[in-house]
């Protein structure tokens, strides 16, 4: 059952979310949804950032729509569960046990999710405990969770495992890169991959709205950047002043990582011409980059933030490995038990 006829999962506004497995499907039980920050923000703007309600809108969304599929912000999140069932056709063709713990690395807006109870919200990183299960399509795509990574931290940075897979292949030596939102999650990750592919010769600047949050002081600290912009994206003008201060000659790369609107315009203006802006972000408007673009004559590519690449996973996680000061920050963040 999807609503309208003929839409495909992730654009119907309701799809069937019957915990029952197709053939060709897995059914997991889920334990934890990561709802995307661009989400959560807005859920919690909306709800006072109270736990409670912000359970209660979830829970509302998902029996409207079948899906956790924010009809503001379009945008969905990821889960981490156990496997329940594995349909027929499935169980020759993938390397999965009943009972195997896994990560979604598809969007909820796509997939059937049946909440039973939420147990608890935590407003601080967007993760919702719930009791609930879910359905995995053949095509999606998923991760077994790491043994020597926190489940908390695993999901953090798998819920943004596209961006450093991206801007590892978008950077190169030498050149000058922007990570707008740089103390966020995705932005943590973005940092270390654009600062360990521009080498010596080049310059990685985070742009964070405060430079005294341990995530800002860490990216410093861990030389993931080489300089901290204090500004807020949302003003253009002002915010790529300080960049251009620094990088007469502008970016060859823009990598967008926060989880608010209007910050598209800030994006282009500490572009070179001729340079590329990834959006990562959630925030972001088609029409306002396309038309800002235009409005200021400036020649970029824009890349939309596909959220996946090959190996991305394996990249994202690795990185923490690679990163102990990283690894730590987000161990503080986000783990179970937080130290
Ligand atoms: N493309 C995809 O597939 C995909 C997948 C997952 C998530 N996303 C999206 O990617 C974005 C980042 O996600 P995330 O999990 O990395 O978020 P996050 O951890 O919440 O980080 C967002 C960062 O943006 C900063 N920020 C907020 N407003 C700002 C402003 N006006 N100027 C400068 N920085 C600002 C935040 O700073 P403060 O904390 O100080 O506010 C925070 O450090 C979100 O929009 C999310 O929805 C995309």
């Amino acid at each position: 059952m999807l609503e309208p006829a003929g839409a495909m999962p992730q654009d119907a506004w309701r799809i069937d979310n019957t915990p029952v497995a197709a053939e060709n499907e897995l059914l997991c039980e889920v334990d934890v949804l990561n709802i995307d920050s661009a989400s959560f923000r807005q859920l919690g703007e909306s709800c006072g950032f109270d736990a409670q309600r912000i359970g209660e809108r979830v829970v509302e969304i998902v029996s409207q729509r079948g899906k956790q599929h924010n009809p503001v912000t379009g945008s969905g999140g990821m889960f981490v569960g156990r496997v329940l069932e594995i349909g027929a056709a499935l169980r020759d063709k993938v390397d999965l046990s009943v009972g195997d713990r896994i990560a979604s690395l598809v969007s909820l807006t796509l997939t059937p999710l049946y909440i039973e109870r939420i147990d608890a919200v935590d407003v601080t990183t967007g993760q919702i405990w719930v009791r609930g299960k879910a359905i995995l399509f053949e095509s999606a795509l998923w991760a077994h969770m790491p043994s020597d990574i926190d489940d908390g931290v695993a999901l953090a940075v798998l819920d943004v495992a596209g961006a450093p897979a991206q801007v590892r292949r978008l950077c190169s030596a030498g050149q000058t890169v922007v990570v707008i939102g740089a103390d966020g999650k995705s932005g943590l990750l973005s940092c270390a991959h654009a600062k360990a592919r521009v080498g010596p010769h080049g310059r990685v600047i985070g742009l964070v709205p405060d430079s005294t949050t341990p995530s800002a002081r860490m990216l410093l600290r861990a030389g993931l950047v080489d300089d901290l912009v204090v500004a807020d994206a949302r003003s253009a003008l002002e915010a790529s002043g300080q960049i251009e201060a620094l990088a007469p000659q502008l970016a060859d790369v823009v990598v967008n990582c926060v989880n608010v609107p209007g910050t598209e315009l800030c994006s282009i203006l500490c572009a070179k011409d001729g340079g590329t802006i990834y959006f990562f972000s959630m925030s972001t408007s088609f029409t306002a980059a396309a038309l800002g673009a235009e409005g200021i004559g400036r020649d970029v590519t824009m890349m939309i933030g596909n959220g996946y690449a090959k190996g991305h996973a394996d990249t994202a996680l690795q990185t923490l490995r690679d990163h102990p000061e990283l690894h730590a920050y987000f161990n503080q963040k986000y783990a179970r038990t937080r130290t």
